[in-house]
C-alpha cells in the first residue's frame, strides 16, 4: 500500500510523524506493508520550489493508494497573493484528486466528557455526529475578482453549485446515514442564497432514493446554535464547503479539542486524502505540544476507506480510547488529575496499546 505523505508546515510534520509510526506498527502486527513517499506541499514547497503544490507533488499523490496530510500554512506566507499561498496546495490536492466528499466525524470519547466545552447534562450519553462537507465546489472554487474602485478596492468570491455536485454529496450523506441512525440534516442558507435554494431542492429530490432516512433542513446560523444547545439531535449533517469548514471546527469542541477530529476526503475511487481538520497551529509548533490523535485517527479512516482494513482501523481507535482511559492527555485536552504528555509520548502510548 503506497502512501503519499505530506507533512506540511507547523505541527504538520510532528503529528504525521506519529501517524506514520502507528501505521508501521499496524503493518508489523498484521503483516501489511505500507510504503511512504514524502511529498512537499504548502509553505515548505513555496520555500523550496516557489509553488505551494508542484506538479510532481500532485502527480505523486495521484499515483498513490492514499494520501496522508498534516497541515499547511503559517504566518510566514500570509502576505503572499492568494494563488501562491500554502493553503492553495490543499485546494489543488482536493480538486486534483477529485475528493469531493469530506467526512468529519465529531465523536466524543467518553473519557473526555470533562474536556468537552459543554456541560455533562448537555452531553448526556455522548456525542457522535458525522459532518459531510462538500469539498471541491462552492465559494472556495467559484470565480474571484479583485479590482480597484474609487476609494479603494472591490473583491468578490462566488458560491457556485450545480445539480450534479449537490446530488453526489447528498448521496454520500444519505448512504452514511443509512449505516448510522438514519437521520440526515441538510444545512444551508436557503432563506438568502440562490445556491442554497438549489441545494435544498436537489437534496429533497435525492431523498426519494432513501425513504428510510429522516431528512431535515436547517439554516446554518441556527445549526451553529443547535450544535451547542442540543448536539444529540444530530446524526449526519450534510453541507456546503464553507459551512462545513466552520461547523466542523465548532463541533470539534464538543469532543474536547480541535486536536481530536480526523477527516477523510473521498471521491469516486478508493484513493482518499486523510488529514486532521486542524491547521498548523503556529502557536505551539515545534514544541512537542500538539495532539497527534486527530492525525492518528485519520490513519484509522485511511485503513477503513482506502484499504478496507476495518479490524486494523478499529484497533487504532481502541488504542486511542485505551490511552485516554489510562489518563494520558496532551495539553489541549488536559484536566486536573490527568497525566500531561507531549506529541511523541502520545504516539508511543498509542503504539504500545496496539500490542
Ligand atoms: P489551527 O487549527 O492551526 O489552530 C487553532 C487553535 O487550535 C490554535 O490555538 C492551535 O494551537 C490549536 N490546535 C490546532 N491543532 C491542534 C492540535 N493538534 N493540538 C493542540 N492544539 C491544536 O488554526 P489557525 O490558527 O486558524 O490557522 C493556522 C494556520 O493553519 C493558517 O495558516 C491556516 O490557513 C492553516 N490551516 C491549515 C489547515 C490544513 O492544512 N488542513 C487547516 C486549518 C488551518
Ligand atoms: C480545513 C482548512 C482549509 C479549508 C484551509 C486551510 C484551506 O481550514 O481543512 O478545514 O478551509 O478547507
Ligand atoms: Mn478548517
Amino acid at each position: 500500500m503506497k502512501i503519499a505523505l505530506i507533512p506540511g508546515d507547523g505541527i504538520g510534520p510532528e503529528v504525521t510523524y506519529e501517524s506514520r509510526r502507528v501505521l508501521n506498527a499496524i503493518g508489523e502486527k498484521f503483516g501489511h506493508s505500507f510504503s511512504f513517499t514524502e511529498v512537499p506541499a504548502g509553505g515548505n514547497a513555496i520555500d523550496s520550489f516557489g509553488h505551494p503544490l508542484p506538479q510532481e507533488s500532485l502527480d505523486e499523490c495521484k499515483k498513490s493508494d492514499a494520501v496522508l496530510l498534516g497541515a499547511v500554512g503559517g504566518p510566514k506566507w500570509d502576505d503572499l497573493p492568494g494563488e501562491l499561498r500554502p493553503e492553495q496546495a490543499l485546494l489543488g490536492l482536493r480538486k486534483g484528486l477529485g475528493v469531493f466528499a469530506n467526512l468529519r466525524p465529531a465523536v466524543l470519547f467518553s473519557q473526555l466528557k470533562g474536556a468537552s466545552a459543554l456541560k455533562e447534562e448537555i452531553i448526556g450519553d455522548g456525542i457522535d455526529i458525522l459532518v459531510v462537507r462538500e469539498l471541491t465546489g462552492g465559494i472556495y472554487f467559484g470565480p474571484k475578482t479583485l479590482k480597484e474602485v474609487p476609494g479603494g478596492y472591490e473583491a468578490t468570491d462566488t458560491e457556485v453549485y450545480n445539480t450534479g455536485e449537490i446530488k453526489r454529496i447528498a448521496r454520500v450523506a444519505f448512504n452514511a446515514a443509512m449505516k448510522r441512525n438514519k437521520r440526515l440534516c441538510s444545512v444551508d442558507k436557503a432563506n438568502i442564497l440562490e445556491s442554497s435554494r438549489l441545494w435544498r431542492k436537489v437534496v429533497i429530490e435525492v431523498a426519494k432514493e432513501y425513504p428510510e432516512v429522516e431528512l431535515s433542513h436547517m439554516y446554518v446560523d441556527n445549526c451553529a446554535m443547535q450544535l451547542i444547545r442540543y448536539p444529540r439531535q444530530f446524526d449526519v449533517i450534510v453541507t456546503s464547503n464553507m459551512f462545513g469548514d466552520i461547523l466542523s471546527d465548532e463541533a470539534s469542541m464538543l469532543t474536547g479539542s480541535l486536536g481530536m477530529l480526523p477527516s477523510a476526503s473521498l471521491g469516486s475511487s478508493t484513493l482518499g486524502l486523510y488529514e486532521p481538520i486542524h491547521g498548523t497551529a503556529p502557536d505551539i509548533a515545534g514544541q512537542n505540544k500538539a495532539n497527534p490523535l486527530a492525525s492518528i485517527l485519520s490513519t484509522a479512516m485511511m485503513l477503513r476507506y482506502s484499504f478496507n482494513l476495518e479490524k486494523e482501523a478499529q484497533l487504532i481507535e481502541d488504542a486511542v480510547r485505551g490511552v485516554l482511559e489510562d489518563g494520558y492527555r496532551t495539553g489541549d485536552i488536559m484536566e486536573t488529575g490527568k497525566k500531561l504528555v507531549g506529541t511523541k509520548e502520545m504516539g508511543d502510548l498509542v503504539i504500545a496499546k496496539l500490542g
